[in-house]
């Protein structure tokens, strides 16, 4: 870790300098699992001249930059950038294709197409681009030609046919629009079949992603277009995940995809409310997410960018902005209602010096420290026993986080929880926690990130950032599994059912004077029943 950067990540994705969003077409080819994404090399901030950096790696987890930039802006119709898109595998997992936005001379936003140089290169260093590109235009008077972009990964129906989705804005509406190509060059438009799904009120509909899950209750991924899946099966639904722009935040619909009738639709089964309601993948920052399916372990991949919450000046000055969030798992719950999420297990590699806690009353009012690991940079799991639910309090939905020093009220049962990145005074502490309410139809738990005194710099945005999800009234546990590394925390509540990730900046809480507590601030006891917190080794990233 370079001098006096006590904010650079241990075990988080990020470049060696500069400024980072997007991940861009990860995919895992002959035995390489590739991350691309956007990045200004030339400086800390957005910039003019977007490219794709490139970076490989054997597990996820530890990484080789590549020198050598995938795509840069070379032509008119990417010569103001090259910004975010996918990678597909075409012709058994052989053929890499890259399709990116051009943001182009009139400033006019266009798919593109580009393909490895060498394609038995396991690394993929050198792309080419397509000498018919832009390979797709906007579509005149249904969006706007400045606000086109992000092209999901491709997948194949089953009329043979090759498919895509950009993402689109016309005033409000965010579009997804669909495209048709048998050799993956030509694309065509149906009127009929667009646009795929439009929302109101979200902006632009920035990098939708669009994938088949198993509702069969496994933890497996499905591949985006695999020949052993029907998906007019009973088991397989569809998600379609989109940023929304308005909101920076993203949010998902699963539901049933039917590519064979004559209307090619996708029919969500949650609907889109506009509210609190709706499924978001992280209640934190975590956003233009982008996942692939990683055929060596049959699963589903996702990545998410982390952006910074502190002034551009900061950044400037740090000489780098922006993260990637730890790859994550992702699944559908065995009542096919909501996505799962949980860390890739290659980062449990990672870990060293295991603390544990078991059977510990959390006594009212109290806190305990965690000791014996590096607090900085750590990995704790942690198991709660809950109390009688009968005796929590009704929900007041508009109290609940309308203020700001939430985690320092007493409620009945909660606030209970971790304090992160804390001081040894705590005067500085992040904290992570859960609640539980009585509502009309049962109980719900509110989990929260609170932001409040994370830090005693006066600059910075200290938000509040919480969920309410309901909850089985006979639950007797709950379940947090929190990633600390230096300057974000990551997580993950009821076995990953909802997350919530988060930058923060301590003065005082970092490296060596950095702690961790747990913490109730409820009138009722909590037991620990189990907490396991590792420190975390520094990940590989190595210049190449
Ligand atoms: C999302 C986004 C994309 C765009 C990219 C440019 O963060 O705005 O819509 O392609 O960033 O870097």
């Amino acid at each position: 870790v370079p001098q006096n950067q006590p904010y650079r990540t241990c075990y988080h994705f990020q470049p060696q300098q500069n400024w980072m969003n997007d991940p861009n077409g990860p995919m895992y080819y002959k035995g390489v699992y590739h991350l691309l994404y956007q990045y200004n090399p030339d400086g800390a901030t957005f910039g003019e001249k977007m490219v794709w950096a490139h970076s490989v790696s054997y597990d996820l987890i530890n990484w080789i930059h590549l020198n050598h930039h995938a795509l840069q802006p070379s032509h008119h119709y990417d010569i103001h950038g090259c910004f975010s898109g996918s990678t597909t595998i075409l012709h058994q997992q052989e053929q890499p294709f890259i399709l990116y936005t051009g943001f182009d001379e009139k400033k006019h936003q266009v798919q593109n197409l580009a393909m490895p140089k060498n394609p038995q290169d396991p690394f993929l260093r050198k792309w080419i681009k397509h000498p018919q590109n832009p390979i797709i235009t906007p579509p005149i008077g249904l969006v706007e030609e400045e606000n086109f972009r992000d092209p999901t990964t491709a997948w194949k129906g089953s009329d043979g046919k090759w498919r895509v989705i950009v993402g689109a804005r016309d005033g409000d509406i965010g579009k997804a629009i669909l495209y048709h190509s048998d050799d993956f060059v030509n694309w065509e438009f149906n009127p009929n079949n667009n646009p795929f799904c439009e929302i109101d009120g979200i902006g632009m509909c920035e990098c939708p992603d669009f994938f088949p899950v198993s509702i069969d209750g496994t933890k497996h991924g499905v591949h985006d277009y695999d020949y052993d899946y029907d998906s007019s099966s009973s088991v397989i639904r569809h998600v379609l995940k989109i940023s929304y722009q308005n909101k920076q935040q993203e949010y998902y619909l699963i539901g049933k995809y039917d590519c064979d009738g004559e209307k090619e639709k996708f029919v969500p089964e949650n609907k889109i409310r506009g509210t609190s309601l709706d499924l978001k993948l992280d209640h934190g920052e975590f956003y233009a997410s982008k996942s692939f399916f990683d055929h060596a372990k049959r699963r589903r991949v996702i990545w998410g960018w982390v952006k910074e919450l502190d002034t551009e000046q900061d950044d400037i000055h740090k000489g780098w902005a922006g993260l990637q969030a730890i790859p994550r798992q992702v699944w559908v719950d065995e009542n096919g209602k909501w996505l799962i999420q949980w860390p890739i297990e290659e980062l449990e590699r990672l870990r060293e010096n295991q603390v544990s806690i078991v059977g510990h009353k959390l006594v009212a009012g109290s806190t305990l420290q965690v000791s014996g690991i590096t607090a900085s940079q750590a990995d704790v799991e942690v198991v709660f026993e809950l109390p009688e639910l009968e005796s929590a309090e009704w929900l007041d939905s508009k109290e609940v986080c309308s203020d700001k020093e939430y985690a320092s009220k007493s409620g009945i049962i909660g606030p209970f929880g971790l304090l992160a990145l804390a001081s040894k005074d705590l005067t500085e502490q992040t904290a992570i926690f859960f609640r539980i309410y009585r509502t009309p139809n049962g109980f719900a738990c509110l989990m929260c990130t609170d932001l409040t005194r994370s830090s005693l710099r006066q600059d910075l945005l200290k938000t509040t950032y919480a969920t309410i999800f309901g909850i089985d009234p006979n639950l007797k546990t709950i379940s947090l599994r929190t990633l600390i590394d230096r300057s974000i925390i990551e997580s993950f509540g009821e076995k990953g059912r909802v997350c919530i990730t988060n930058r923060v900046y301590p003065l005082l809480a970092t490296e060596k004077d950095a702690h961790l507590f747990l913490f109730n601030n409820g009138k009722h006891n909590v037991c620990i029943s189990l907490l396991n917190a590792w420190s975390m080794k520094q990940a590989d990233f190595l210049q190449q």
